[in-house]
Formats: C-alpha cells, sequence, structure tokens
C-alpha cells in the first residue's frame, strides 16, 4: 500500500517548498499517494494561485479558506479545519514546511490525534523569540518525529535542544529544487522581456522585498526605511515588489509616499518574475529567509535588514550580511565599490533535496 501524505502549505513560501515533494513523490505512485492541502493563510492571487501555476502544483486536494487574523484566531481556525480532514482521510504521515503558522498549526493538531509529522526545514534558529516564525519552528522541531535539515549547523541545533539523532536527516535545501526547476524555464527573450517591462537594466538596480512587522508594522520605522530606499534609487534604480502587509502600512502614511529619484514601487512578482530580476541585481535588501538562501545560491550580495538570521550560512559560506538602517548605507557603497564577498554555495543546495527525502522516508516506512 503506497504510504498516505497530506503535503501542508499555507503561505508564499511553503509554496516553493512544498512543489519538488509533490512531484517526486507523484512520480511513485506504488510508494506514495500525496494530497496537497492548502490552509489559506495567504489568499491573494498574487500570493497563492500564481505560484500554483508557476510551481506545476494541482489545484490542492484541500483548501480551508482561514484567511488573515490575528495570531490566535489565524491559527486556531487552522487546527480546527485541519483535524476534520485528518478525520476523513487518516494519513500515514503529515508533512509540514517552513516556519509560518500553518507549519505549527497543522504539525500540532496531527500529533495530537497520534499521526506521525515531516518537518522540511527543521533546525533553523535565530534565538529571537519576538519573532512568531522562531516560535513556530520551535514548536513544530519539537515535537515531529522526521526532521529534515536544510544545511550543516542545524542539525546541532536540534542536538542541542534534546532531539534524538536518529530523528534529524541532513537532505539540503528544497527551496533549491524549485530555484533549479524553474531557472530552466527562464530563456533570454522572457528576461529581455521583463526588463523592458521594468525599465531595468541588468546588474544596475536594486531588488528590495521587506515584510517583517518589525520592519514594516511600525510608521515611523517603515517610512525611514522607504526614505533610505528613496535616497539609494538617486544612485541606482531601486525596485520594491510590495508585500501586502507592507502596502496596507505604506497605505497608511498620512501624506502616502512620493519617491524623489528613481524607486518604484509594484505589485508582488510572480515566482517566474522574481527569480528572473533576482539573477541579475547589483545586490538585495531583504527581510526575507528565502531570499538571503537564493541570493547566496546565486552570489548576489545581499543586505538583510534585521539584527539576527535563522540562516546563518548565508552569512559564513555566502552573500549575505546582516545591516541596520543606521550601517546599510556604508554597506551598499562597499557593494556598489565592488568591495563584497563572492560566496560559496552551500553543501546540498543542488536541487536534489526532495528525491532525498523520498528515499528516506520510503527507508524509514511511516
Ligand atoms: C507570513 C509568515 C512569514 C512569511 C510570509 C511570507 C507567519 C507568522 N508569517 O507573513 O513567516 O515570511 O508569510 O509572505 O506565518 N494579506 C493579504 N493577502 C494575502 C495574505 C495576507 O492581503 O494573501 C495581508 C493581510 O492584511 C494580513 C497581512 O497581509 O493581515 C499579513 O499576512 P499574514 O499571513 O498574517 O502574515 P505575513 O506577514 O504574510
Amino acid at each position: 500500500m503506497p504510504i498516505k501524505v497530506i503535503l501542508v502549505a499555507g503561505a508564499r513560501p511553503n509554496f516553493m517548498k512544498i512543489a519538488p515533494l509533490w512531484s517526486e513523490m507523484n512520480r511513485l505512485p506504488s510508494d506514495f499517494k500525496p494530497i496537497i492541502l492548502h490552509t489559506g493563510q495567504h489568499y491573494d492571487y498574487e500570493m497563492s494561485k500564481v505560484f500554483f501555476e508557476d510551481l506545476d502544483l494541482p489545484e490542492p486536494h484541500y483548501f480551508l479558506g482561514v484567511g488573515s487574523g490575528t495570531h490566535g484566531e489565524q491559527t486556531g481556525k487552522i487546527m480546527v479545519e485541519f483535524e476534520r480532514v485528518i478525520q476523513s482521510e487518516n494519513p500515514d504521515l503529515v508533512v509540514v514546511f517552513g516556519d509560518v503558522n500553518s507549519t505549527l498549526a497543522c504539525s500540532v493538531t496531527a500529533k495530537k490525534v497520534v499521526i506521525p509529522v515531516a518537518h522540511v526545514e527543521a533546525g533553523l534558529r535565530s534565538y529571537d523569540m519576538s519573532m512568531p516564525e522562531e516560535i513556530n519552528r520551535r514548536v513544530t522541531d519539537a515535537i515531529s518525529d522526521i526532521l529534515f535539515t536544510p544545511s550543516k549547523g542545524t542539525d546541532e541545533n536540534l542536538i542541542h535542544e534534546g532531539v534524538e539523532r536518529s530523528k534529524i536527516h541532513f537532505v539540503g535545501n528544497i527551496m533549491i529544487d524549485s530555484l533549479v526547476s524553474i531557472l530552466k524555464r527562464i530563456d533570454q527573450s522572457y528576461e529581455d522581456k521583463l526588463f523592458h517591462k521594468f525599465g531595468l537594466e541588468r546588474n544596475n538596480f536594486v531588488l528590495v522585498t521587506l515584510h517583517r512587522p518589525s520592519n514594516v508594522d511600525d510608521k515611523n520605522n517603515l517610512l525611514n526605511i522607504m526614505k533610505f530606499l528613496d535616497g539609494l534609487s538617486l544612485s541606482i534604480p531601486v525596485i520594491f515588489p510590495v508585500h501586502p502587509r507592507t502596502k496596507k502600512n505604506i497605505n497608511g502614511f498620512e501624506r502616502g509616499f512620493v519617491s524623489n529619484g528613481a524607486f518604484k514601487i509594484i505589485e508582488p512578482l510572480r515566482y517566474k518574475e522574481f527569480v528572473a530580476l533576482e539573477k541579475y541585481p547589483k545586490f538585495v535588501i531583504t527581510d526575507s529567509g528565502g531570499i538571503q538562501e537564493e541570493t547566496t545560491y546565486f552570489r548576489v550580495p545581499c543586505l538583510t535588514l534585521r539584527p539576527n538570521t535563522e540562516r546563518p550560512i548565508t552569512i559564513t559560506e555566502g552573500t549575505n550580511e546582516l545591516a541596520s538602517l543606521e550601517d546599510a548605507e556604508e554597506k551598499a557603497s562597499s557593494i556598489l565599490l565592488g568591495n563584497w564577498k563572492q560566496g560559496k554555495t552551500p553543501e546540498l543546495w543542488d536541487g536534489n533535496t526532495a528525491r532525498r527525502i523520498v528515499d528516506i522516508l520510503k527507508m524509514v516506512g511511516c
């Protein structure tokens, strides 16, 4: 009998993690019966459906439609709805990804009804308990039966917290699987059209993404960041695809926001478009986890506007550096002058992580 597996996705960064595993499992119907469950944490077209299209994911088998809310509301709604699905499907395994509220909600719900849980992207730690994602990671890792880790160092984090070594499997970074796969579908003419559409030139722009509450929820803080980016755009064009959380807060500025330079604020991009741009910026400014990793893969300099990162390998081996608003200008100047580290690709960030995961699942059974 194939192993019946529910693959849980909820928010934008989950979609690129679920896709490679769905496709690997789908190729082995006698071993796996994968079911895709989308909690609906992200629901806007630009944040959700368009990613399913770019990643060749089918319509989810289950869509819980939980939407936004406070952390408690969102997490609670997912748990209630997910429990119903588990009761009707009775899966052999639930696989959760990353660190969003859906990850925590579904891992806890499954474990309470004694269904085994595997966590893909286990062991990352920022040691910053003011980040909701850190709470989600720690809880999920503490209760998961199988922990698939993305990079060196993450195994030690788990062992240090008392996780049995036999549960931990270093398989590499599954997001890179999706990246490798979409790159094969981006050709020069697609890129040319995109650069034309945004009026940009390769290697002569800065790509920005910011959505963490610590950067965007405080109005003054966000306004200072926007002023910094606008100032930067007097030296080099800056393009900023804006996440809904950030957009809502920019719209709340009393006098709106008008650029004095070449600062383009645009709607969120689809995955294929974002990746096509992300290959070529002079540098990236972000607070996203996944983008720290993707820029390391592309060897594009990255400034992470945060005091810490759960992905330190992007600093020790990659092209990433942490920055504050105070030192970002100086670091940006260093990059513009060509003084930045080259970086290297971390071990097992090779596009074959999903294959390693299914091999392990076949071995351990469920
Ligand atoms: C969530 C994740 C974060 C991840 C990010 C990627 C948690 C705790 N946070 O943050 O780790 O990096 O996704 O995008 O799980 N909204 C829309 N349309 C949508 C979704 C959200 O307009 O499709 C708006 C709503 O106003 C909502 C706000 O964005 O209140 C924030 O959404 P939410 O899912 O709470 O968290 P994110 O900031 O997106």
